[in-house]
């Protein structure tokens, strides 16, 4: 059995190696790109990942591909990121706010209460022009590219104890949020105490006991099987953190002109197919959550919420003039799509 995948191996390398040169006649070495995700298979983002490798096939004659892996297997999100710098990942989603640590600007697509609807968001998310300066922040010094975002929903907060209506009613909870400043401030005010930590860790934090609850949208409650051990989750509806697409520089520099336009051409389909289909998996979602006796509690006193963190969001976007104008934006957006 072992000389046999002896075998099997040397002719993979030998075809490997025929491959390289192209000039076998034959097709040449399809490079796979490797695209991360911190979510499982049935995941609008992962569908999106697999949608880029099929199109990127038929744009490029076959000469690239993406092979997706899911569940956090190539690491946390800032990993991930580390990855993507030094170009060892070349696509991956990652949530926004976990790009504050690259570059603080970001945070004003990361405040909470920040857009009113999701078509206010994505109005903001596909104007090129706004965000150019945004998403090109992180080439020179990350070597990474922001290639786009896409809507993942509201985020709201769950927890094992009982149904949230008032900031009172976090006092003295232990809530997981995103690994960032903003998060950690940002739950601070809304009345619970903050526990930074990564995503794929949560579970076993609230099955332990470590923490009383997390925030996040409805699919990442039921994928991570959060409702099976914090049954309540209250509408607090405090936050809709983008998610971005972004890609290592330093694959994006490899590519030819021809293949890198083609790429680039394909970005707005994959970034529209994430957000849409995230719509009907936020319904089946909570179908799932109730069937497995998770409550969803809707009243909830979100004006109380608003204002404890309204001198937070007048804090972080005014800290500079760039993000004075991405906030400005928002603001527009909002009145252009009211809720
Ligand atoms: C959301 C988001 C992810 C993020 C996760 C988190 O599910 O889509 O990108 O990693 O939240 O809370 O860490």
């Amino acid at each position: 059995k072992l000389a046999a995948s002896a075998i099997v191996g040397l002719i993979s390398l030998s075809l490997a190696a025929c491959g390289s040169g192209g000039e076998s006649g034959g097709k040449a070495e399809q490079v796979v790109f490797k695209l991360a995700v911190s979510q499982p298979q049935e995941h609008p983002q992962y569908q999106a990942g697999l949608e880029l490798g099929k199109r990127l096939e038929e744009a490029t004659d076959d000469r690239y591909s993406v092979q997706v892996y899911g569940n956090e297997t190539l690491g946390t999100s800032a990993e991930v990121i580390q990855n993507l710098s030094n170009g060892t990942v070349d696509f991956a989603w990652i949530g926004g706010a976990n790009v504050e640590s690259l570059n603080q600007d970001f945070v004003v697509y990361n405040l909470p209460f920040v857009f009113d609807s999701r078509e206010a968001q994505l109005a903001v998310l596909n104007d090129d022009e706004l965000n150019t300066e945004l998403f090109t922040s992180l080439e020179d010094s990350k070597s990474i590219t922001v290639l786009g975002g896409a809507n993942a929903g509201q985020r709201s907060i769950y927890n094992a104890i009982r149904p949230i209506r008032t900031p009172d009613d976090l006092k003295g909870l232990k809530i997981r949020v995103q690994q960032s400043d903003s998060q950690v401030r940002m739950l601070q005010l809304l009345g619970g105490i903050p526990s930074p930590m990564s995503f794929g860790e949560v579970y076993s934090a609230l099955q332990t006991g470590v923490l009383d609850g997390a925030e996040n949208n409805e699919p990442s409650y039921n994928a991570m099987k959060h409702d099976e051990v914090a049954k309540y989750y209250s509408y607090t509806r405090h936050l809709m953190i983008p998610d971005f697409l972004l890609m290592s520089t330093q694959t994006l520099d490899k590519m030819d002109e021809t293949d890198r336009d083609a790429l680039l051409a394909i970005i707005p389909d994959i970034t529209q197919k994430a957000s849409d289909d995230f719509v009907p998996y936020v319904n089946e979602s909570i179908e799932r959550s109730k069937a497995l006796g998770a409550q969803f509690n809707d009243d909830v006193d979100t004006a109380a919420f608003k204002a404890r963190v309204a001198p937070m969001v007048e804090e972080y976007m005014g800290a500079n003039d760039l993000r004075a104008k991405y906030y400005e934006a928002t603001q527009q957006a909002n009145q252009d799509n009211p809720a």
